[in-house]
């Protein structure tokens, strides 16, 4: 996949009226409202939303149709829905600046997303590796909604003509489908560079956060112990304690990268000391280099009390105050759809549907 640096570069991502207002494109990002966000969605994804919104026009979008692919209690939906969009504003989205809002009130995506379904053949939706993993080995009694599920989130980021989407390794796949669609698309209906062809924008350390009890596995809501994951809405004392319990090895802290690459626990929690410090990790090898485990785990919980108290803290008051985040989501719901609705009546023309 290209690197985000040539998508300047790229021929029809619709990148000059952006350019007039000093921006380099249109983002669209989607979490989905499904159990707790943890460290490796803050800094894979949720962090970095706040650091696009200089440079980018953004949306950011809670994917409630995509969490009941696999079933989900209604009044949780509900209450995660707005606990995500807390987060977004606890880590220092914009909402005022910003499109913070929810998938299902903006039709525009599942009208988009039928279309698409149309568009993708049987044969990509079987290569997705997502879709096998989730389906486990009892595939006949996935939900069609787990199939089809790429396919919306091309549409969401399609049905704003997104130039850029910042993701994590996992989603790579997906995005490359989106490409696909696009092409397809423009193809199919002699509409040329009616799509942008979406580049993806990959952060730097610790897209990747492994688990604090395994550094072979990822950080995961769906892991049974809690000790392998710090929840943003976790206490210091919680923080404290998952990293002072968390998997090392006998030996003192690695001296080199290569050696921290073959220790992969050790090679976790530098990983997340350089994330949350905004610094290399190869000069965060170098100053605990040789040390023991107990001193680097004890800067490491200072620096995650210190960068992830207060996000946690600004998440507990908000969800206190849903009507805030409520009208928060309305006004993004607003500005989603004045960008949606002439795109979708854009398609429904390309694609031939009479408006009667
Ligand atoms: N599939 C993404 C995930 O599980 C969530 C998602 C849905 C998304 N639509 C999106 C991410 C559009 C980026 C853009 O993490």
């Amino acid at each position: 996949m290209p690197d985000a640096n040539t998508a300047a570069a790229a021929p029809n991502l619709h990148l000059a009226p952006y350019q007039a207002r000093g921006l380099k494109g249109r983002i669209l990002s989607g979490v989905q409202p499904t159990g707790n966000l943890h460290l490796g969605n803050y800094l894979g994804a949720i962090r970095n939303f706040a650091r696009l919104q200089g440079d980018y026009e953004c949306l950011y979008c809670v994917v409630d149709m995509h969490a009941i692919t696999l079933w989900q209690d209604p009044k949780e939906l509900a209450s995660q829905t707005r606990e995500i969009a807390a987060a977004f504003l606890a880590a220092g989205v914009d909402g005022a600046r910003n499109a913070i809002f929810n998938q299902s009130a903006v039709p525009e995506h599942a009208q988009l997303a039928w279309i698409f379904n149309c568009v993708a053949r049987v044969g990509w939706m079987n290569r997705m590796t997502q879709f096998k993993e989730k389906a486990g080995k009892d595939r006949e009694n996935a939900s069609l909604g787990l199939y089809a599920y790429p396919a919306l989130m091309a549409a969401d980021i399609l049905i704003y003509k997104a130039t850029h989407v910042p993701v994590g390794e996992d989603q790579k796949q997906h995005l490359e489908l989106t490409r696909d669609i696009a092409i397809k698309f423009n193809n199919d209906y002699h509409a040329p560079g009616f799509f942008p062809v979406t580049e993806p924008l990959i952060f730097g350390a610790a897209t990747r956060v492994m688990s604090l009890r395994d550094g072979t596995k990822k950080m995961s809501k769906s892991d049974p112990s809690d000790f392998s994951r710090i929840n943003l809405t976790d206490d210091a004392d919680a923080i404290a304690q998952k990293i002072r319990r968390a998997k090392t090895d006998p030996h003192p802290m690695p001296e080199t990268a290569a050696d921290a690459e073959k220790r992969p626990d050790a090679d976790n929690l530098l990983g997340i000391y350089a994330a949350l410090a905004d610094r290399a990790k190869d000069e965060v090898i170098g100053e605990f280099a040789g040390k023991q485990f107990s001193e680097f785990k004890a800067a490491l919980t200072e620096l995650a009390v210190a960068r992830l108290g207060p996000v946690g803290a600004e998440m507990q008051r908000l969800m206190k105050d849903p009507g805030h985040v409520d009208s928060v989501l309305r006004a993004g719901v607003e500005k989603a759809r004045a960008i949606a609705g002439p795109i979708l009546a854009d398609v429904y023309r390309t694609v031939g549907f009479l408006k009667p």
